[in-house]
């Protein structure tokens, strides 16, 4: 028998009692008469005690343990003289009688605790060692049960799970597709879905009514901390349902979820319209665990010779409550150096110090007089001790750029506590995004979304101008700033998604051949229906207040969409690209 109980479960109430436990060698410290052994499992760690009195085999064993060795040791357990309050296992220790090394381990290259010394790629190339950390094992396990719950919860409110294909057709949702050649298809490519988007409306055409799927999605774009190239979603579409039939049941897995996991009531979610989430906030997916919203000051500023704002079409600020005081002219330095940095693009900060004693510190104090730039103190809901921020240029670059230094003094001021959830509903997004380069409209969410009831008329006989104001009957749900899921009401009729896609540039024939299949359905009774997909490894990483969702996923890619662990992507030989009819010599193109 390798072990009677696992390494997190012995207690007092334990005593006296013979137990085997199996695990790894966190830590073996030979204090002369005694080693004492931290013996580790997914559970938690016990503490071993060798007493190396004797010159028996067992002593010698013992001085040979290495970290991450696998043993099996057979004890007493006992009381422990000092005890850790810190583990669970910390009132006893086991006194070992008999122990054998299963398998030995070289030196692992970094160390396996809670704060890790290893780099990303060291810690993912030998990822098996990095699991074994708490907190990366700790956030696989989160990720399990929040997959059990959700299933759970889903599956009581009658939804069913159907598995869509991973070998498609390309599904447009406005990233790369990763295509798979087809060997019995001579020069012909699958794509892996960006999403089963497609499948489950075909699924609502089949009378499903209510389809959810945890499933895997795959874009080919450039990574950051919240994406990856492949990912999960819970993927969900709903027959004959408003928009609100639709928030309101997901609304109720996402307290369902938080109650379940972590204890937490979640209020009623607010709904934020699409525009006015940026002109509070300049971005669709506002963090609102604090105010220091955006004013919009454009007309206030006008006719006082100052050139760059005189020549701006929007200027606006935010408020940074309480700093006056202790920023000083190298904070604001630093500040307006970080805005200025091409990820933000600033041409520059205009700041306004309103210092407790009543004076005024300003970069734009020779164009406004103190009685100007104490009159805008209300509209910004500025008092003594505040200093307000403000940029200008055109509209819709300043918002976002004012978004971003919001972000960053919430992040400077602590006022983004990992503990406090603030979701939200961000709906009635523009249904199209006009593309200058390309001189196309884009879809904002997907070609498959509807318009607003409202603006279907105006969306068949509009003209161009008329298009770009026309609202989608999409929502995202937001929490703490990170878009956690997304969805819409989708069209169900032929006639008005044959218009969006002439809308979209594609042409009648480009249209029939990747959808005509979605069309012809559309043809043979579809209900009105609509859906939403969470990024679920989104929603583990927020629900634990972490920005980057890679620890919970258990093999990630790195930055460069590589995995170093397997060394993938990787080269295949030529008799296989020949076979795949890829006519393509790889060596000689290196060359
Ligand atoms: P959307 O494209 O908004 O909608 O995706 C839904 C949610 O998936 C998550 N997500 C990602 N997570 C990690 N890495 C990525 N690369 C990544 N891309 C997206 C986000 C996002 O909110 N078919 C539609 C849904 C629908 O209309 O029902 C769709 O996929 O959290």
């Amino acid at each position: 028998m390798y072990r009677t109980h696992n390494c997190g479960e012995l207690r007092a109430a334990h005593i006296g009692q013979e137990v085997t436990l199996s695990g790894w060698v966190q830590i073996s410290r030979d204090l002369g008469g005694m080693t004492f052994v931290d013996l580790r499992d997914r559970y938690g760690i016990t503490q071993l005690v060798f007493n190396m009195d004797d010159n028996s085999d067992l002593c010698s064993t013992a001085r040979k343990l290495g970290r991450e060795f696998v043993i099996t040791a057979t004890g007493i357990v006992a009381e422990r003289a000092s005890k850790n309050p810190n583990r669970p296992t910390g009132d006893i220790e086991i006194n070992i009688a008999s122990m054998e090394i299963l398998n030995e381990s070289k030196v692992p290259p970094f160390t396996i605790e809670d704060e890790s010394d290893g780099g990303d790629d060291i810690r993912m190339k030998y990822r098996y060692m990095d699991i074994r950390r708490a907190p990366v094992r700790n956030s696989l396990i989160f990720r399990s049960k929040l997959a059990i719950e959700t299933r759970k919860h889903l599956a009581d409110q009658d939804f069913v799970e159907v598995e869509t294909p991973v070998l498609i057709k390309s599904t447009p949702e406005g990233a790369r597709d990763f295509v798979v050649p087809s060997r019995m298809n001579p020069g012909e490519f699958y794509a892996l879905p960006q999403s089963p988007q497609t499948f489950k409306q075909i699924l609502m055409v089949a009378g499903m009514d209510k389809y959810f799927q945890i499933v895997k999605c795959f874009r080919d774009e450039d990574l950051r901390a919240d994406r990856q190239p492949e990912f999960t979603q819970i993927d969900c579409e709903m027959s004959f349902v408003t928009r609100d039939d639709i928030l309101d049941t997901f609304e109720g897995l996402t307290k369902h979820l938080f109650k379940a996991m972590l204890d937490v009531d979640l209020p009623d979610f607010p709904k934020m319209s699409y525009d006015e989430a940026m002109e509070r906030y300049g971005s669709d997916k506002p963090d609102v665990r604090f105010d220091m919203e955006l004013v919009n000051i454009t007309e206030e500023t006008r006719g006082h010779d100052f050139a760059v704002f005189d020549n701006a079409e929007h200027i606006g600020g935010i408020c940074a409550k309480g700093i006056a005081a202790d920023y000083s002219n190298k904070d604001l330095k630093n500040i307006t150096e970080w805005v200025m940095r091409p990820q933000i693009g600033a041409k520059g900060l205009v700041y306004i110090k309103y210092n407790e004693d009543g004076t005024i510190k300003s970069t734009i104090g020779k164009f406004y007089d103190d009685d100007t730039l104490n009159a805008w103190k209300e509209k910004f809901g500025a008092e003594n001790g505040d200093i307000v921020f403000i940029m200008s240029g055109e509209k819709e670059k300043t918002l976002k750029r004012l978004n971003e230094l919001r972000l960053e003094m919430g992040r400077k001021l602590g006022l983004m506590d990992g503990k406090v959830f603030k979701p939200l509903w961000v709906v009635d997004f523009p249904l199209l995004e006009w593309d200058e380069d390309s001189e196309r409209f884009h879809a904002m969410h997907h070609p498959f979304t509807a318009p607003k009831k409202e603006d279907e008329a105006r969306m068949l006989d509009g003209d161009h101008e008329t298009m770009k104001s026309l609202k989608a009957d999409a929502y995202d749900l937001v929490i703490n700033g990170a878009e956690i899921g997304g969805g819409s009401i989708r069209i169900h009729d032929r006639a008005l998604q044959q218009k969006n896609f002439d809308l979209l540039g594609f042409t009648r024939e480009e249209a029939e051949d990747q959808f005509g299949f979605l069309m012809g359905a559309f043809e043979y009774g579809a209900p009105p229906h609509g859906g939403i997909a969470f990024g679920f490894d989104r929603l583990c990483a927020v629900m634990n207040g972490q920005s980057s969702i890679r620890d919970f996923i258990a093999f990630p890619k790195n930055t460069s969409g590589r995995d170093v662990m397997i060394d993938a992507p990787s080269r295949v030989d030529n008799d296989q690209l020949q076979e795949l009819s890829i006519a393509l010599d790889i060596k000689e193109d290196k060359k």
